[in-house]
């Protein structure tokens, strides 16, 4: 069994992709979508997306990450693919899931699962231009407006030579909100055979050993659960083995907190940073009331030293407790 970081645009850059593969039990990362319009991108911008793509395609603690693409032009999906395969990237993944307005209009994400005959021209050029030795994946919902495609869409994909098939059991229409319909990943796997990969509402090892059942996978992509729950990989490995697990310590949160500041505003500066480090805050507030404790004490601080002294103070209380 694998458990895959899923992609988020603004959450799972590499910084994220390091401290949370280190914390252990992540097997596979997806960067956040890199957008393709009508154009070769620079290279720079897949160093961008993915900087591991300079230590082999691996985050430090060894970890693969796919390199994925948005877009809905088969010829430019298919050159810029081949660019990054070239550049490194040990997979690249296709994006047939993103809800946003701005990306459907221009006909990529989540709006190509209307029309599955699109989905196999785009995943047939990128599977020739990879000429087999990049592996491809795709990452879809089970539809647009409703699921009456899902089945079509996942055989599109197949057919056309994807390698594996992640499923975030929600039509675009779903947005985010639960429940995931893992029970719809279950009659994908009856209609095709490719390795399939459940996503979605997988918050705690409870959740995920309810995802696998139901969706009949062995592997699962978790996205949000992650960054709430930090070791929930890790805990999700431990449930499988049979061992005891337990929530990661308030202590190492901290730790990990301070040196995520330190690496986003070494990285972003003053003004990201400090939306970054709040954002995760109230990810992990939904497991932790300490995150949320601290969360409102820096929540109206726009300076770094002011929030990092409050993280140093929080992590010398946490010690001496
Ligand atoms: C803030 C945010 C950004 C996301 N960005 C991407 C993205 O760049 N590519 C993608 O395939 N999915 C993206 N997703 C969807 C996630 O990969 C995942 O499918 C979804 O969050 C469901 O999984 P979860 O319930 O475990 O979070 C994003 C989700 C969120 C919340």
């Amino acid at each position: 069994m694998r458990i895959f970081l899923a992609p988020m645009d603004g959450l799972t850059d590499d910084i994220m992709r390091h401290l949370l593969t280190r914390v252990g039990g992540i097997d596979v990362c997806v960067t956040e979508f890199v957008r393709i319009t009508n154009t070769l991108l620079p290279k720079k911008v897949f160093y961008r997306a993915s900087p591991e793509l300079l230590n082999s395609g691996k985050t430090v603690s060894g970890v693969p990450v796919r390199l994925q693409l948005l877009g809905s032009d088969p010829v430019c999906l298919a050159e810029n693919a081949a660019l990054a395969a070239s550049l490194g990237a040990p997979a690249i993944d296709l994006n047939f899931g993103c809800p946003a307005k701005t990306v459907n209009r221009s006909n990529g994400g989540a709006v190509l699962l209307r029309e599955p005959e699109n989905l196999y021209k785009i995943v047939k050029s990128v599977k020739s231009a990879l000429n087999g030795s990049t592996p491809l994946t795709a990452k879809m919902r089970l539809g647009y407006d409703d699921k009456s495609l899902a089945l079509e869409c996942a055989s599109a994909i197949e057919d056309a030579g994807a390698d594996e098939l992640i499923i975030h059991a929600r039509t675009k229409t779903e947005g985010y909100r639960p429940p995931a319909y893992w029970d719809w990943i279950a009659k994908i796997r009856e209609v095709v055979s490719l390795p399939v990969v459940a996503n979605g509402e997988i918050w705690s090892v409870q959740d995920y050993l309810r995802c696998k059942e139901q969706s009949a996978c062995n592997d699962v992509m978790i996205g949000r659960g992650l960054i709430s729950n930090p070791n929930l990989a890790k805990q999700c490995k431990l449930v499988s083995d049979g061992e005891p697990f337990n929530p990661i310590a308030w202590p190492d949160v901290v730790a990990l907190l301070i040196e995520f500041f330190e690496l986003t505003l070494a990285k972003m500066g003053e003004k990201h940073a400090t939306g970054r480090i709040k954002q995760w805050l109230r990810y992990l507030s939904r497991e932790f009331t300490e995150a949320e404790a601290l969360f409102l004490t820096i929540r109206q601080d726009k300076t770094p030293q002011l929030i990092t002294d409050k993280l140093k103070v929080c992590q010398a209380k946490v010690l001496n407790a």
